[in-house]
């Protein structure tokens, strides 16, 4: 169905920059969030289309995220939370004193739709995690430790961050696809983008040397299923609650199957966010 509204985080660069080019020039009317100011206005202006900024790194950059949202956008099809990365060779604390990469790629996103619930159910909309296969291969995900406070590794974070992710995208469709708000996450490949450059370590330079470019796939290949649950209709073109891979339903991490977990942290996020 062309002429959707779908928001995309992360839309200034990688991958979200590619899914923005893509579901723009299938009609759709996308709203393209980023962090730099520059970067997220050229691919705004280069696509026709509004832009907003936000820091994920402050919950009230998000919280005023949510608010120009709702006032501009009183309808959204597709909330893309696509903003992420890995982030802080050491533990790093926010400006709200959770870890760095437990926020920027999920406490952030978990707040911010929360806070479009009122306009996704009002327009039956349906939100998309950009996830990863990290959360299959790094994390050892605990409950009682989500700022790693106790325990920090930049890759298990990471991974803890992107099964955090897979666990709320159960739960959300769990909760409110009888209301008409449904929820995938997918890993979108390995791809040569700016990931990891903010990582403090060696990886981001693995991610954009000529070499990796040789056996890294694409932005627009990493986009495609972004592009594909987007573009869909969910629930009738592909199942709802799933994470995906290559546009197909993949194999998780045994914890995302855990629907108390889910619940536990649904409860546990809230309360680091600040919602009641
Ligand atoms: N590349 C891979 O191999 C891979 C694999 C699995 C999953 N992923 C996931 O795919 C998503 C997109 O990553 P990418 O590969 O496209 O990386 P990228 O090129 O580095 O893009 C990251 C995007 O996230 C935004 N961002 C970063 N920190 C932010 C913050 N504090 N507040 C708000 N926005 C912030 C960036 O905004 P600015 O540019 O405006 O600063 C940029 O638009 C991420 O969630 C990543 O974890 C990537």
């Amino acid at each position: 169905m062309a002429g959707k509204v779908i928001v995309i985080t992360g839309a200034s660069d990688g991958i979200g920059r590619a899914a923005a080019r893509e579901l723009s020039g299938k009609g759709h009317q996308v709203v393209v969030v980023g962090r730099s100011p520059t970067k997220t206005a050229a691919v705004a202006d280069e696509l026709h289309t509004d832009h907003l900024l936000a820091d994920f790194s402050e919950l009230s950059s998000v919280r005023a995220l949510a608010a120009d949202l709702s006032i501009r956008y009183p309808h959204i099809d597709v909330l893309a939370n696509n903003a992420g990365g890995i982030f802080g060779k050491q533990r790093t604390l926010t400006a709200d004193g959770h870890e760095m990469t437990l926020q920027v790629n999920y406490l952030a996103p978990f707040l911010l739709t929360n806070l479009l619930l009122p306009v996704l159910t009002a327009s039956g909309g349906t939100v998309i995690n950009t996830s990863s296969r990290a959360s299959r291969m790094f994390s050892r995900f605990r409950i009682e430790d989500l700022d790693a406070a106790e325990r920090y590794r930049p890759r298990e974070a990471y991974g803890n961050a992107k099964l955090a992710q897979i666990l709320f995208t159960r739960e959300l469709d769990r909760r409110y696809a009888g209301d008409g708000v449904t929820s995938t996450a997918f890993h979108p490949g390995v791809i040569a983008s700016g990931f990891s450059s903010e990582a403090g370590s060696g990886m981001g330079l693995i991610y954009r040397s000529r070499l990796a470019n040789m056996f890294l796939k694409s932005t627009e290949d990493g986009a495609d299923t972004l592009v594909f649950l987007a573009d869909g209709t969910p629930g009738s073109d592909y199942p709802t609650g799933e994470y995906f891979t290559n546009r197909l339903p993949d194999k998780t991490h045994a914890l995302a199957d855990d629907a108390g977990l889910a619940e536990e942290l649904w409860g546990r996020s809230a309360a680091m966010v600040g919602l009641t």
